[in-house]
């Protein structure tokens, strides 16, 4: 029996597409390698032959290993770019400059892009999503977001008719796995953190993924692309999870839930009119039986919730340099099958949107308060919520004496009203301390 030889058949169509890499650090070396295995495979399924041209590096001398002529490093970004062999810029530098001006110069010459670089496009994105529109180029970006889960894709393609209500996802996997962490072991946010950073999940500074401006990031790219709108990171609301305590853990471990860092992109007010969003970044309780609640570790997940198609989870990998290579390799494939059949897949026009101020928006609560355990003390707590417009669903006292703690689970409130309350509660004599806040989602 004659062995199948896929490869064979399609030789003679493959359309040669050479690429210009913009960086070569853990993912541009993970791309380069992730090629390397599947150049053969790639060009038998699509008939084009992806190759590496130019890598651009600030340090060209130094060997990275890699089975590719050293000859192809440069120093030269604009020559990765703009060189005649540039058939297609992938840009895994990072930051915003000199990226912004590199991949610009690209899309006016007509150059489709890939790019993993969520801050660029979180803030200059609309500049960069109109050069694409003009040139009629593809700019490609799943990696930016969810590292190798596919969310870009199905959110601008499968789901581009579908009214989205709401996107809610984990997008950020350090966060993920410290709280994950605190939850299993009982493990303070400190201790958490330093085995993330020992795991080298986390950064030696890690303020972006703690403080919630990486997944800030993300939410402003997810709601631009599901609602075709221009939604900036910094119109993002971002609180971080550096004050959930182990005893939070234990507290929404005892009322069912499981606090996770979520990013929340909704359709918010009503039908009809202009399109306003809500887009949010915060730790938030999830009941056990959320969807998202099972997802542990460093691990990713969205959940969309569409008006026709129900309910759709996306999980997987988020970081990490192969899996975010593979994403843009899935980028880099598409760009090319597009530049050699003379078509893009466009964003198209990005409209405008307003955004809901986070003081206007409802949640459920969770709030930690130190109290003085005397008689009185729980009706003159109650009172300030109930005259805020805060009704309380649960509450737990533990403790004795001068170290009482109540932890209460409030019903939907307005987040104004929430804030109002906690500042009178500040200023009750009765009141220690004001403990952690954390909004409860799902209910
Ligand atoms: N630092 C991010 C995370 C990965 O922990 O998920 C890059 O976006």
């Amino acid at each position: 029996m004659t062995a199948i030889r896929p490869l064979q058949r399609y030789r003679e169509a493959v359309v040669q597409i050479r690429v210009g890499l913009l960086g070569c650090g853990v993912v541009g070396a993970a791309l380069v390698r992730l090629l390397s295995e599947q150049r053969e495979v790639i060009a038998a399924r699509t008939g084009i032959d992806l190759s590496i041209a130019r890598i651009a590096v600030r340090s060209p001398e130094r060997g990275r290993g890699l089975d590719v002529d050293q000859s192809v490093f440069t120093a030269d970004a604009d020559a990765a770019v703009a060189g005649e062999d540039i058939d297609v810029v992938v840009e895994v530098m990072g930051g915003i400059d000199p990226a912004r001006a590199l991949l610009g110069r690209a899309l006016e010459l007509g150059k489709p892009v890939v790019t993993a670089n969520k801050e660029l496009l979180a803030t200059h994105g609309a500049e960069l999503f109109a050069a694409a529109d003009a040139a009629g180029v593809d700019l490609l970006f799943e990696a930016a977001v969810g590292g190798a889960v596919p969310l870009i894709r199905p959110l601008r393609e499968s789901l581009v008719g579908e009214p989205v209500e709401r996107v809610v996802g984990i997008v950020n996997g350090t966060t993920n796995y410290v709280l994950t962490q605190m939850a299993e072991t009982g493990a303070s946010y400190e201790q958490a953190l330093g085995e993330a950073q020992s795991l080298g999940y986390a950064e030696a500074d890690p303020t972006a993924d703690v403080e919630g401006h990486d997944a800030g990031a993300k939410a402003a790219i997810i709601a631009t692309i599901a609602y075709g709108a221009w939604v900036p990171a910094a119109a993002v609301a971002c609180e971080g999870i550096t004050g959930v305590t182990a005893h939070d853990m234990e507290m929404a471990a005892r009322f069912g839930y499981v606090v996770k860092p979520v990013a929340v992109v909704e359709r918010s007010g009503g039908a009809g009119g202009d399109l306003e969003l809500a887009v949010r970044v915060h730790p938030a309780m999830l009941p056990a039986r959320h969807p998202l609640a099972s997802v542990r570790g460093s691990f990713n997940a969205v959940l969309v919730e569409g008006g026709a198609a129900g309910e759709i989870m996306l999980y997987g990998r988020g970081a990490g340099g192969r899996p975010t290579a593979s994403a843009v390799l899935g980028d880099l494939v598409d760009a090319a099958v597009n530049r050699s059949t003379g078509s893009a897949g466009r964003i198209g026009k990005l409209g405008r949107a307003r955004i809901r101020p986070i003081d206007e928006l409802e949640s459920a609560f969770y709030i930690s308060l130190d109290v003085v355990d005397r008689p009185g003390v729980l009706a003159a707590v109650a009172d300030v919520f109930g005259r805020h417009r805060v009704s309380i669903r649960a509450l737990e006292q533990h403790g004795l004496g001068a170290d009482a703690r109540i932890v209460f689970i409030t019903h939907r409130a307005r987040e104004r009203d929430v804030g109002a309350t906690l500042a009178e509660l500040g200023r009750l004599e009765v009141v220690n301390e004001l403990g952690s806040v954390i909004r409860v989602m799902g209910e």
